[in-house]
């Protein structure tokens, strides 16, 4: 399949901004500057969520639904609003967060609006399986973001009151529980067994959105047997996942250099993410719903298997299934940056969970310092080759019979 032009600039401008987070990522690991500021945490965090990911989800969201020629939104535009709003964590100035929060928002309900709008011209009744899981999880990113958006006003106006922290877990929870879930989920189901329509894929997808929702309102208004509903919904929703994908995921190569081992290799962050919700539940619920008695080690490893494990690893293969018809250059980089990104992020969420946070350790005092880089080299490494795939043009259909 030939991917729309608005795809691969999607995909080029998230690599960019993805350089900016790894990087961030590198100095956090090793504390070589010291301990890095919230400015800083805050830049590392939205530009690998809303910079590297969404406009990455964005990408595949127009190759999804931009079939017959249709334009969709316009990439570069939603490109300059999201590294405004990247730019404007950094800053560390409320007021730019808030205007370009809001501006970043708009970008937002702009592809949701128009996701929406293809699918019911296709027919809400007719969408595939993977174009349902992209249109539940912008819905979620959507609702989200407008979280995200009130926090980011409350606190340009010096508003804030007892409840921003429940709008901030709420928050992070519907974007991280709900949004990424959901599109990761309908993206690897397209590339490793396509797109169709059946119930089982339906269901599993609605699961996640009631989850995703479940978890957010739990957070919000401190009720702790929604957070349990979660437990129990994401458990069934993984289950189906890997079910479904199981026969897919086993006749896939592990040492085939193709996207299908990245796709592949996603339920399996699933099922450790739904194990760190269930235990981040248990200590949210042990804590009385005090989110800052947690342990942070336990939230990064979370934020990690979600980010890296699951989205980077969705996004790598998403870009080596769309250049598959171009020169692959440097083929020697590709089992270093699956296998580094892999054995990375499983290892540094393992000593966040057992040795806790590095925040406040000297450098290269805590294991931290010799795990993370493994991963954030990998994702460096990724990011080079595969904007370099990317500017390569693609391969012309030749003609049977020579002119
Ligand atoms: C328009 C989009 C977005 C806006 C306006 C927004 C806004 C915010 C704000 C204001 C905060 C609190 C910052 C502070 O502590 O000062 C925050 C934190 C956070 N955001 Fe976002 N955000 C957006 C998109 C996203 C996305 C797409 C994700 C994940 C996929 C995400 C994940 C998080 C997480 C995990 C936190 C940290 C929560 C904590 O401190 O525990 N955000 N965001
Ligand atoms: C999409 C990509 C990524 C996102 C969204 C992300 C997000 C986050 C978040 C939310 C935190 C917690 C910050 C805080 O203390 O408030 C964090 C910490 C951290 N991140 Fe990332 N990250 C990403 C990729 C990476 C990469 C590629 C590296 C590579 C080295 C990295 C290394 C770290 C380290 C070392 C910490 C501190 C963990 C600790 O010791 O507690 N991250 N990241």
């Amino acid at each position: 399949m030939a991917y729309p032009a608005g795809t691969i600039r999607a995909f080029q401008y998230g690599l960019a901004i993805f350089a900016l987070t790894a990087l961030i990522g590198l100095v956090n690991a090793t504390k070589i500057i010291g301990n890095l500021d919230q400015n800083t945490l805050l830049t590392h965090l939205h530009s690998g969520t809303l910079g590297w990911i969404t406009m990455g989800v964005f990408g595949i969201a127009l190759a999804l639904f931009a079939r017959n020629g249709s334009a969709g939104p316009a990439v570069s535009l939603s490109a300059l609003a999201t590294a405004a709003y990247v730019l404007a964590f950094w800053s560390g100035n409320f007021y730019a967060r808030a205007i370009f929060g809001t501006v970043m928002l708009a970008t937002i309900f702009g592809w949701w609006a128009w996701v929406g709008y293809r699918s019911s011209t296709e027919g809400f009744g007719k969408i595939s399986n993977p174009k349902i899981a992209m249109l539940l999880g912008l819905t979620t990113l959507v609702i989200g973001s407008t979280v995200g958006v009130i926090i980011q006003i409350q606190l340009a106006l010096n508003a804030t009151t007892p409840q921003t922290g429940n709008l901030i877990g709420a928050h992070a929870s519907a974007q991280v529980g709900g949004y990424l879930v959901l599109v990761a989920t309908g993206i690897i189901e397209w590339y490793l067994i396509g797109e169709r329509r059946t119930t089982g894929g339906i269901v599993q997808s609605v699961l996640l959105f009631f989850a995703g929702m479940s978890l957010a309102l739990g957070q919000l208004f401190d009720i702790q047997p929604l957070l349990l509903v979660t437990n129990v919904l994401q458990i069934i929703a993984t289950v189906m996942v890997v079910i479904r994908l199981g026969p897919a995921i086993l006749r896939t190569s592990w040492a085939a250099a193709t996207g299908a081992r990245h796709a592949a290799i996603v339920p399996l962050y699933l099922v450790i993410g739904v194990a760190l919700i269930v235990a981040l539940v248990q200590q949210v619920i042990a804590a009385n719903g005090d989110i800052s008695r947690v342990p942070q080690g336990l939230i990064h490893s979370l934020d990690h298997t979600f980010f890296v494990g699951v989205m980077t690893n969705t996004l790598f293969g998403a870009i080596l299934f769309a250049t598959a018809d171009r020169a692959r250059t440097w083929p020697w980089a590709d089992p270093l940056i699956f296998w580094g990104l892999n054995l990375g992020v499983l290892s540094f969420t393992a000593v966040l969970v057992t040795v806790g946070s590095s925040t406040g350790a000297a450098a290269f005092s805590h294991p931290v310092a010799y795990t993370a880089p493994i991963m954030g080299l990998a994702a460096l490494l990724g990011i080079v080759t595969f904007s370099l795939r990317l500017m390569e043009a693609p391969a012309v259909m030749r003609s049977p019979v020579p002119a």
